[in-house]
């Protein structure tokens, strides 16, 4: 079967009261619409294209390579929109079905879409309708006698009567193409809102003799989102059906309430994660690591059997068995090759640890290259902005940087080499060489007695 999509999404969204499209907000790594577009892509369509109208340039923005988008100008209303939609999609045969989605809707599964999609040969339309104890503000799906489905009403346009109906549209819908067509030219703005209602293409349907269906679904699967509370309340959803995935595959999460990984994650089997963990973007976590509790990680890589915790990573590369953390920082163009450890209180940036090296306590490195096995001792700074210009450092292999140095760059230590600490080094330090740079250490004998007698000598003459 040959399956289109359309996807309206042009509404503005005043209720989110916020400059962002309603569809362009992110829940859980990805933008609304991007939701939408993701659980129906299974149906493998042939076609998908987007309506966009309020904040147009902000949604084509975040579309994927493969979707089109359609202009609706003017919001004239659901039915518009997809005449809008039908217009854009080329080549579609009478008998192939089109998908009218909600770019609002970012609950949907690809199993929903696909009962829905499924039309039988003698079936015109199917629509996914919901059980909801306040129906209030929802089109309501109105059956015969026989409990066939007649039509739909919006809430503004309900008699007394059809209020009462608990059965909503949840404004989801396939639809043959070529009956979709002509029912469009049939719809008027005749109604409570001066709109062009594609729910009522659904009357027209079934008065012209075509077989309609409803699909149910959890009042959950189908939730709009018209505000930040329902923003959360999807957020919440998406995350934890990402974290039951991640637990099926082997992943050990300890309070899935409390965790918070982005759809675009990779986490591998074997691995632990601790609550207050948010991993987001490109993030990738390997087997046998554990993350948390309390860190966030944006677009880093972390390799197997590493523990990191407490911390803060924005694109980084962790290497195998590495340590991070507690309160350390790996800023972009962090990389730390396998066994390396970076502690408490330490802040990097475009610094490169070799294997095994370690930075264990309050450090700053910034464009440094720290070779294997050299340890980093407490309170070293690398001084690599004069103001105007970012210099490099080098470390050598099992070099060892004494307490509180200063390494003013550009400067080299060697492999091997030691700095004495305290030291402020401002010239290269060769191969195996100890440099020190502090004033010797002065000893006055007695000297508190000194002072002492100092002291009782002024209260004596106070
Ligand atoms: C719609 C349905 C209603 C259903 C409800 C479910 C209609 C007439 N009503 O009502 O039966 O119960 O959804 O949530 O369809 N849009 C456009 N262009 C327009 C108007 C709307 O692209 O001119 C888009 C909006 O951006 C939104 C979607 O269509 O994504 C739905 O529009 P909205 O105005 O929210 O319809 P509802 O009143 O919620
Ligand atoms: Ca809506």
């Amino acid at each position: 079967m040959t399956t289109h999509v359309i996807i309206l999404a042009a509404g503005e969204g005043k209720r989110m009261k916020s400059d962002l499209p309603k569809v362009a907000h992110v829940a859980a790594g990805r933008e609304l619409v991007n939701w939408v577009i993701e659980a129906a892509r299974p149906l493998q369509p042939v076609s998908t294209v987007v309506v966009v109208g309020h904040g147009a340039d902000q949604v084509r923005k975040i579309l994927p390579d493969g979707v089109t988008d359609a202009l609706q100008a003017e919001q004239l209303g659901t039915g518009h929109a997809t005449q809008i939609g039908l217009d854009t999609l080329g080549g579609i045969e009478p008998e192939d079905v089109v998908l009218v989605l909600y770019g609002d809707t970012p609950l949907l599964t690809p199993g929903l879409l696909g009962e829905l999609s499924s039309l039988s040969g003698g079936e015109t339309a199917r629509l996914i309708s919901s059980h909801f104890s306040d129906p209030s503000g929802y089109g309501r799906v109105v059956r015969d006698e026989s409990g066939a489905i007649s039509g739909i009403v919006e809430h503004r346009d309900c008699t007394p009567a059809q209020l009462e109906i608990d059965e909503i549209n949840a404004g989801i819908y396939a639809v043959r193409a070529g009956r979709l067509l002509d029912a469009l030219k049939q719809v008027s703005n005749d109604n409570a809102q001066g709109e062009y209602y594609l729910t009522d293409v659904i009357g027209i349907l079934v008065a012209e003799g075509g077989r309609v269906t409803a699909v149910k679904a959890s009042p959950q699967e189908v939730m709009g989102i018209n505000s930040q509370e329902q923003l959360a309340e999807a957020r919440k959803e998406l995350q934890q059906r990402t974290n039951r995935k991640l637990m099926e595959a082997g992943v050990a999460i300890i309070d899935p309430d409390r965790t918070y990984i982005d759809e675009t994650v990779t986490v591998a089997p074997g691995a632990t994660i601790y609550p207050g963990t948010h991993l987001e973007g490109s993030t990738s976590i390997g087997a046998g690591t554990r993350v948390g509790p309390d860190v966030f990680a944006v677009d880093s890589t972390v390799g197997a059997d590493a523990t990191v915790w407490y911390s803060v990573l924005r694109g980084a590369v962790v290497g195998d068995g590495c340590d991070v953390g507690p309160f350390a920082s790996l800023r972009p163009g962090t990389v730390m090759e396998p066994g390396a450890k970076v502690g408490t209180f330490v802040e990097t940036k475009n610094t490169t640890l070799g294997p095994g090296a370690k930075a264990p306590h309050l450090t700053y490195l910034g464009d440094a290259t720290i070779g294997a096995r050299a340890n980093i001792g407490a309170g070293t700074i690398t001084c690599n902005y004069d103001g105007y210009q970012k210099h490099p450092t080098e470390v050598g292999e099992d070099a060892f940087i004494g307490s509180d140095t200063m390494l003013v760059a550009p400067v080299r230590i060697g492999d091997r080499a030691i700095t004495g600490a305290g030291s402020t080094i401002t010239r290269d330090v060769e191969d195996d060489a100890l440099a020190v740079e502090r004033s010797d250490q002065k000893e006055i004998p007695g000297y508190s007695q000194r002072r002492a007698a100092r002291r009782a000598a002024k209260d004596a003459e106070d």
